[in-house]
């Protein structure tokens, strides 16, 4: 049996176990269309986005594909009203959240596969325990926001939380943060993740539409976890912006300070594998992840 033969592609009906992380503001419903279009998942950031533009952002991957794809909300007390109802009325295959638990029973009771976020085993266990289907362990590495929701923002290193995330839990455990390469895809399966999730990566694609200048400040500027740019820890180009707010005073909470940032000027959210990023298109950066993980992974198979 292949690495990649993981429980996960049968879970989200998939042929490659590797999810497009969602990104709001920063991932367009084309990149999702565009990835599950290639055999892995799609994600529709719909955090940022109204229930009306919700619903259309839905309606275009569907149109541009008839493979699945997930949507992606933060969990109470950052969820918008009227967004959920609009993913219960539309039914994606995949729904996703962070920042907390949503309640999976009424997806569920559509048909709708659930996933969660986890910082740490401890909230891997209390996501398990609530129902969901799957649960994506984000570590420190990851750009964007933390999705700690069990008090501290801790920072375990991936290559940490996925074996302690597979050793709490008896869901599949898709590993989130920094990975960049068909390597990297091999040595999180190997440590047990039944799948990964890529953000950063994603971003230097065509479909992601990102502003040359943010693709720029994460390939120059070392990255930082901060909850000085939204009120919440990211990881974000540290750049003279982002230090200069660093120094201020303490953070309004979330998401007001997001407010405050944006009078100084343009930041930009990443994780720590922007350097190795590649600029292709989604579909092709997929299926060379993936050619790159059969080629890593055949390598360190066994003899014989
Ligand atoms: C620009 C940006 C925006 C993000 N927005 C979201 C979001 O809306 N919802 C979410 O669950 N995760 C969000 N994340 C976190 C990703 O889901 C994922 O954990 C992260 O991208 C993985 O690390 P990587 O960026 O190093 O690949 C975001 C990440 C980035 C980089």
């Amino acid at each position: 049996m292949s690495l990649l033969d993981t429980p996960l592609r049968g879970l989200l009906g998939i042929e490659l176990p590797l999810v497009q992380a969602p990104m709001a503001n920063n991932a367009p419903p084309a990149l999702a269309a565009a990835v599950s279009a290639a055999g892995a998942l799609g994600s529709i950031a719909g955090a940022a986005l109204s229930p009306e533009e919700l619903r259309l952002a839905i309606r275009e991957v569907r149109e541009a594909t008839d493979r699945p794809f997930a949507v992606n909300l933060f969990a109470p007390p950052y969820l918008r009203d009227g967004v959920l109802e609009v993913v219960l009325e539309e039914r994606p295959p995949v729904f996703s959240f962070t920042f907390g638990i949503v309640d999976p029973a009424p997806l569920r009771a559509v048909g709708i596969v659930t996933i969660g976020t986890a910082t740490t085993a401890d909230e891997a266990r209390a996501l398990e325990e609530t129902g969901v289907d799957a649960v994506v362990a984000q570590g420190a590495e990851a750009g964007g926001h933390r999705g700690s929701f069990l008090g501290g923002f801790p920072l375990v290193p991936l290559v940490e939380l996925v074996p302690a995330c597979v050793e709490a839990v008896l869901l599949p455990v898709v590993a989130a943060g920094g990975i960049a390469d068909g390597r990297d895809i091999v040595e999180l399966l190997n440590l047990g993740a039944s799948g990964v999730s890529l953000g950063t990566a994603f971003l230097f694609t065509p479909e992601a539409g990102r502003p040359r200048r943010h693709l720029e400040a994460l390939r120059t500027v070392e990255t930082v976890v901060t909850d000085a740019y939204t009120g919440r820890p990211m990881r974000a180009a540290g750049t003279p912006v982002l230090r200069e707010l660093m120094a201020g005073p303490p953070p309004l909470p979330f998401p007001e300070q997001r407010a405050v940032a944006a009078q100084k000027g343009p930041l930009f959210m990443g994780g720590t594998g922007a350097r190795r990023a590649r600029e292709l298109d989604a579909g092709e950066l997929v299926r060379l992840l993936f050619a790159e993980a059969q080629e890593a992974g055949a390598s360190s198979m066994p003899p014989g």
